[in-house]
């Protein structure tokens, strides 16, 4: 399979790269590093993006920023970061990404616990992950040719350095497991799915 991996050089992305490149063609992308540079939050720099990769088998992204803060200093415009970057960033791609994905292909996109299990802090992380598996879910019964699935882990182990102190008691997880997630949707057969990582 070719497949495109959005946030490629991140912490999640690095081990989804080193997991699916051992057996497919990947082509990296990210804000300032990869083959490809794309803002994922600007739909004409997502447009732009497939149109230089052209045809593909599987859309992956694993990179999304949210703000967090305590929600008595949390803002609309703190709020609309999340928004523009990680939800619409990742509705971008499978909305500009569809012509592009060969049928049979997918998307996989990166959500988080924090859906389910909110924190301190979270409110924005909490409100974009759930309304990304809410998207997931929807587009699923839509998209005829293509999958869509959505990816949702813990905090990462390797991640505990900068996020621990915000997740008292969380059980952390390897990013070599996130990648098996990312592996099961990009290579199965599942659509509308949520795989936890927790
Ligand atoms: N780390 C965790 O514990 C954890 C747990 C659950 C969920 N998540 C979610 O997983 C996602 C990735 O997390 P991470 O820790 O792997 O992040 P990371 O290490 O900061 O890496 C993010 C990657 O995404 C790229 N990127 C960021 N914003 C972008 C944009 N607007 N357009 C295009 N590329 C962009 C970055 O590109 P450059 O390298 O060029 O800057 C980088 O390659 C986030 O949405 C996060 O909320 C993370």
């Amino acid at each position: 399979m070719k497949i495109l991996i959005v946030g490629a050089n991140g912490t999640i992305g690095k081990a989804v790269a080193a997991e699916l490149s051992a057996r497919h063609e990947i082509v990296t992308a990210g804000r300032s590093s990869g083959t490809f540079q794309v803002n994922t939050a600007d739909p004409k720099s997502v447009r732009d993006l497939f149109s230089a990769v052209a045809k593909l088998d599987a859309v992956v992204c694993a990179a999304g920023n949210v703000e967090f803060g305590p929600l008595e200093d949390m803002t609309a415009e703190r709020f609309d970061i999340g928004l523009r970057d990680k939800l619409m960033g990742q509705v971008n791609l499978v909305l500009a990404g569809r012509e592009f994905v060969n049928p049979g292909g997918s998307f996989t996109l990166i959500a988080g616990t924090l859906s389910q299990d909110p924190i301190r802090f979270g409110a924005s992380a909490s409100m974009v992950n759930g309304a990304l598996e809410s998207f997931v879910r929807a587009a699923a019964i839509e998209l005829h040719d293509q999958r869509i699935n959505a990816v949702s882990p813990s905090v990462l182990e390797e991640s505990m350095g900068a996020y621990g102190a915000y997740f008292r008691g969380f059980e952390p997880v390897t990013a070599q497991r996130v990648a098996l997630a990312f592996s099961r949707s990009v290579e199965g057969s599942q659509t509308g799915r949520i795989y936890r990582v927790e």
